[in-house]
């Protein structure tokens, strides 16, 4: 057995976009960590064909796994040496946990912040929720106020479990903050902090599968969104966003994870972002970090673990990329509704 016949086995077995690459990445994450978490993360390879993956490195000998540990076994280690495999380096900068910015002005906000995040509703599974830390919504909000996104600005949020809306209506700069959530727990949480903080958030229980209301449409200069991770789902939520935008010069944030989205999906979601009239401007991986959700036991990826531990609540390893569009052309996505089920595809792994 080698790495391009693993990967191929791989590929025909899962439908899975696996790459040789990805089984070098996975190797590199186990030289460097024997925690399935940790191995999760370093190795940025999509959960579903990672766990795959290491089940075929097993049965070819070159793992083993101890309890929760997975190890190199002699095979394994060989095999490594022979292919100049050196072990996965992370160096994410220390002072801003690899954003790459400094919260500026948004850190004025953050203890408030933090106090009011501490009440919020916990994520459900029947939304497909699961929110990032405090720090990350306020790194979000300083990123979007330094691309001149905020001040002055009208902004969107579709699906709001992180709490953007608030954070972004603390700074006091925006013009106005809508927010738009299917649960009703969230759109009342959000009323009940505004009308206590006096922040001017207009908060809406609305179904993203439903079109948008004719009200939003092309009405605001940004918008934020995190959206589900599978193709369509994506796809659909992003679209939303980008039909609420006035027009060039506007500007939309969403959140995209390695988790449940191989570089093929990166791939179709950039093409398809493109061509609805935006450039992608920014990039930034791994700037958001999730708190570990209450269902992870029951998420779909659970089952396929090659081992199994359940992470703490302060452990992420669940991260996504911030990504910033800028549209250059007028937008072109329909604004229909959406049939069926969009929170699954074969990579899905948390719903
Ligand atoms: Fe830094």
């Amino acid at each position: 057995m080698d790495l391009r016949r693993l990967a191929g086995d791989v590929r025909v077995k899962t439908s899975y976009a696996f790459t040789e690459r990805d089984g070098e990445r996975i190797l590199a994450a186990i030289l460097s960590s024997e925690d399935i978490w940790r191995v999760i993360d370093l190795s940025d390879v999509p959960m579903m064909a990672l766990c795959e993956a290491i089940r075929a490195m097993r049965a070819a000998g070159w793992v083993e796994f101890t309890e929760s540990r997975i190890r190199l076994t002699d095979p394994g280690r060989k095999l490594v040496q022979e292919l100049g495999i050196a072990p996965a380096l992370e160096l994410r900068c220390g002072r801003c946990r690899g954003r790459g910015l400094e919260l500026g002005p948004v850190a004025k906000i953050a203890d408030r912040f933090k106090e009011i995040a501490r009440s919020r509703p916990e994520a459900i599974q029947t939304y497909d929720q699961g929110y990032v830390t405090e720090e990350s919504t306020l790194y979000r909000v300083a990123f979007m106020w330094a691309r001149g996104d905020l001040a002055g600005k009208e902004l969107l949020v579709l699906g709001d479990d992180d709490l953007v809306s608030l954070a972004c209506a603390l700074t006091g700069i925006p013009r106005r903050v809508v927010m738009l959530d299917i649960d009703e727990r969230i759109v009342q949480f959000v009323r009940d902090v505004a009308r206590a903080e006096g922040l001017e958030v207009e908060a809406l229980q609305h179904d993203l599968r439903e079109p948008l209301p004719e009200e939003l449409l092309s009405a605001f200069d940004t918008f934020f969104c995190d959206p589900t991770e599978s193709l369509r789902g994506f796809l659909a939520f992003a679209g939303r966003g980008i039909s609420a935008l006035r027009g060039p010069g506007s500007a939309g944030y969403m959140g995209l994870t390695r988790r449940e989205a191989s570089l093929s999906k990166w791939r179709a979601i950039q093409k398809e972002l493109i061509s609805s009239g935006a450039a992608i401007t920014d990039i930034r991986d791994d700037f958001h970090d999730y708190v570990n959700w209450p269902y992870i036991e029951t998420m779909r990826a659970w089952g396929h673990l090659p081992v199994k531990r359940v992470p703490g609540r302060d452990e992420p390893w669940y991260r996504s990329a911030l990504i910033r569009i800028e549209l250059v052309e007028p937008p072109r996505v329909e604004n229909v509704r959406l049939e069926g089920d969009i929170f699954t595809d074969p990579e899905a792994a948390t719903t």
